[in-house]
């Protein structure tokens, strides 16, 4: 299945169906998600932590299918623009379970939030209390959380650090600008505060960064309650829970999280005289990560500057992490077997720059050739979410596999897509 990182020799089906087949029907670079995988996945969520809402983050992939599984394996969604809000009620996804994020939430955003009538809005920062305050109206109600900066250092890239001081997400712990910000909802009246959330980073792969998030989160919920008199019901942990995208690299283990979340919450709450709060947790990478994988065709194979360079029909705009964030991915070769002999080979893209890699040095079989098919395990998040418009080659369709048939879920973007958009000359 596409659910591990090791690669099986003569894999070549996922969900019951040969990649190539998906490749010749669909053309190349497309996505192959596996519905059984996605499920399985937000499965293993709802038994390891029964206690716990979950929230699938829709940053990391999303189409309607997808809300679609989310909302029938009972998760509720964590969405950050009006765009993902309503493809996921377009979907027929409960807004009540919808939680808005953002630092930056534009007005329409908001008034979409509150149209659709969305479960919680996760406040960032204090000029939004009295905007979000006045878009509910004297008369309206609305369950809102607060985002902390808990001070944390984590996850598997700067970019992609969150629950430090020194980055633009939530309100700082440390500076009195969160207990601030709270008193001032606590000042509005249709502004209902159930909770505090806080989100570390993402490609977390320890435990010890959720356990301290937990003591201090708690603190400050300890501070609360003397301060207010306050007993808030919920508190978010937020996401980042790391998976494996090469062979051996360490993974985030759920069961031992779960297990250690738990402890941690209740002995911080027994220490502070609070009841333990209803835990929300926001998994997206671990959920559609590794039930995703890339296809591409290999459209030039040579010879320079002393490394082979294996070049794709994809590339930088299609998958830019190796670009932004350095990650390392392990292609292999599908639809034919390949010599047994291996080359360290340089995987490239299609597009103008020299940083459009997608695997450095990465052993292939040494006969690989124009016209094959290379394989991206590990590529369903954050790879089509973060798609650009570069270079104007049309972002790829996405197919679902499951007991052996194949279903478009998304298009190719068309030329005709891209040339309708430009209206002007
Ligand atoms: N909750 C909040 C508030 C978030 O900002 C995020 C991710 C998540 C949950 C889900 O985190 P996850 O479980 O997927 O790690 N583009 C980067 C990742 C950016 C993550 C942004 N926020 C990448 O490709 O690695």
């Amino acid at each position: 299945p596409a659910s591990t990182a090791e690669p099986r020799p003569g894999d070549l089906t996922v969900g019951g169906v040969a990649l190539a087949e998906v490749a010749g029907r669909f053309g190349t670079p497309v996505y192959v998600l596996d519905e059984a995988e996605v499920r399985r996945r937000c499965r293993t969520y709802r038994d390891v932590f029964p206690e716990a809402e979950v929230h699938y983050a829709a940053k990391a992939f999303l189409c309607r299918a997808m809300a679609r599984w989310m909302d029938e394996e009972g998760l509720g969604l964590d969405v950050c623009s009006a765009g993902e809000l309503e493809l996921a009620v377009a979907a027929g996804f409960p807004a009540g379970r919808i939680v808005l994020h953002g630092n930056a939430k534009t007005p329409h955003d908001l008034k979409k939030a509150l149209w659709y009538g969305v479960g919680r809005i996760v406040i960032d920062s204090p000029s939004e209390i009295a905007r979000l305050a006045a878009a509910v109206g004297p008369d309206g109600h609305q369950k809102v959380m607060v985002r902390i900066v808990p001070g944390i250092s984590a996850g598997g890239h700067e970019k992609i650090r969150t629950g430090t001081e020194d980055q633009k997400f939530g309100l700082s712990l440390s500076d009195g600008y969160a207990q601030h910000a709270i008193a001032r909802i606590l000042d509005q009246p249709q502004l209902e505060l159930t909770g505090l959330h806080c989100h570390l980073g993402s490609q977390i792969t320890e435990i010890k960064p959720f356990l301290s998030a937990v003591r201090r989160m708690v603190g400050l919920m300890a501070r609360l309650h003397e301060q207010h008199g306050l007993v808030l019901p919920e508190l978010d942990l937020g996401g980042g829970h790391g998976i494996a995208y090469r062979p051996g690299e360490p993974v985030l283990d759920l069961t031992r999280l779960a297990r250690r979340v738990r402890a941690e919450l209740a002995d911080a709450c027994a220490a502070a005289r609070l009841p333990v709060p209803r835990l929300i947790i926001e998994p997206g990478r671990a959920i559609a990560g590794p039930s995703g994988i890339a296809l591409y065709h290999v459209v030039s194979v040579k010879r320079t500057g002393g490394r082979t360079f294996v070049a794709v029909d994809g590339g930088m705009s299609d998958n830019p992490r190796p670009a932004l964030y350095g990650v390392r991915y392990a292609p292999r070769l599908v639809g034919r077997a390949g010599s047994a002999e291996r080359a360290p080979m340089t995987v490239v893209g299609r597009h103008c720059e020299a940083g459009d890699v997608v695997a450095a040095d990465v052993p292939l079989p040494a006969d690989v050739r124009v016209g094959d098919l290379l394989a991206v395990p590990v590529a369903g998040a954050y790879h089509l979410s973060m798609a650009s418009g570069y270079n104007l080659v049309g972002r790829p369709p996405v197919a679902a596999v499951r007991d052996g048939r194949v279903r478009l879920l998304v298009r190719r973007e068309s030329m005709e897509d891209l040339r309708s958009r430009d209206v002007g000359m």
